[in-house]
């Protein structure tokens, strides 16, 4: 039996201690150009790189942000982008305290024989595109596939084994995030089947390609009713399945569980990840959001210069709200 114990063992190991620190989780600011296209159309902009800049230099500069925030992921234009007045971004956020991360899949595209899923592209090249992405500056990843069918389980769970060895490998902690989507109108009991069984095959698949799991972190979706499901859940209810699965299916080794929004309003991911956190749990139980942190300080920023000081205190309400759910202190 082989524990894998590679170069950057030790590295991954504090990389992800960080990352899972106390009263702090993960800003995803790694919309693709496309869906960064969408936002800025929420609010009138063009999809130039110039908007895409201003907004990305306004999202890492807010002042102080490093107390709630440990990790940002990036999409790789960001990697290499500097802020409007011409410092790397990645500069920024370590000044800020803040470990930089990046997106390092491909996309989406069908997944032939299954019930039209979906699976992401981007394992070719991926060893040398890590170590590229190691020198400019990135310290941890993230891959995303979907789709709940026994095919797409299977595929989605050894790809993103083979993600997270390859990353690993090259010095990136790796997210581990197989999203289970919100739409559709099925109950919490349905949601938890299907993560009960995702959750187990990606943990297999892991310990088959000897990934180090106290050198990951996960992404999970927190186990709701569907989107569009009549009846709703509360925030103790989230709580009580959402955990109740982490418990049956993720070690302790694991250090941090960083929790996306999947559309959940900003609220209400703040109220969910607050009632996880009311007792004590085996790992870092925190969020990794991107529209549950984002949405308001985007309406507030709308593309105008002088409202980014209230757009970025927008966004420091919201990293303040979960940096105490995190700790298990939010009250409203
Ligand atoms: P949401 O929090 O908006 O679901 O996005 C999380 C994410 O996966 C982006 O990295």
């Amino acid at each position: 039996l082989t524990i894998r114990a590679g170069s950057y063992a030790d590295e991954l190991v504090k990389t992800a201690k960080t990352v899972a620190s106390p009263g702090r989780g993960i800003l995803a600011m790694d919309e693709s150009n496309a869906t960064c296209g969408k936002r800025l159309a929420s609010i009138g902009l063009e999809n130039t790189e110039a908007n895409r800049q201003a907004y990305r230099t306004l999202l890492v500069s807010a002042p102080g942000i490093g107390q709630y925030v440990s990790g940002a992921i990036l999409f790789e234009e960001t990697l290499y982008q500097s802020t409007i007045d011409g410092k790397k971004i990645v500069d920024v956020l370590v000044e800020q305290g803040i470990v930089p991360g990046i997106k390092v899949d491909k996309g989406l595209v069908p997944l032939t024989g299954s019930n039209d899923e979906s699976w992401c592209q981007g394992l070719d090249g991926l060893a040398s595109r890590t170590a590229a992405y190691y020198q400019q500056g990135a310290r941890f990843a993230k891959c995303i596939p979907n789709g709940p069918s026994a095919l797409a389980v299977k595929e989605a769970a050894w790809g993103l084994a083979r993600y997270a060895s390859i990353a690993q490998d090259n010095g990136l902690v790796p997210i581990v995030e197989p999203e289970i989507l919100l739409d559709g109108e099925h109950t919490i009991d349905r949601t938890f089947e299907v993560a009960l069984k995702v959750w187990a095959e990606v943990f297999f698949y892991l310990a088959e390609n000897n990934v180090l799991f106290e050198g990951i972190l996960l992404k999970p979706s927190m186990v709701t009713p569907g989107a569009e499901a009549k009846e709703r859940a509360t925030p103790q209810q989230v709580a009580d399945y959402t955990l109740k699965l982490l418990h049956r299916r993720i070690p302790p080794a694991v250090p941090g569980i960083m929790f996306l929004s999947g559309g959940q309003s900003e609220v209400e991911a703040t109220l969910n990840l607050n009632a996880m956190n009311q007792s004590p749990n085996p790992w870092h139980v925190s969020f990794s959001y991107a529209r549950a942190l984002q949405n308001t300080c985007l309406k507030t920023w709308g593309g105008r210069p002088e409202n980014v000081k209230a757009a970025q205190d927008a966004l420091l309400i919201r990293a303040k709200a979960n940096s105490l759910a995190q700790l298990g202190k939010y009250t409203g």
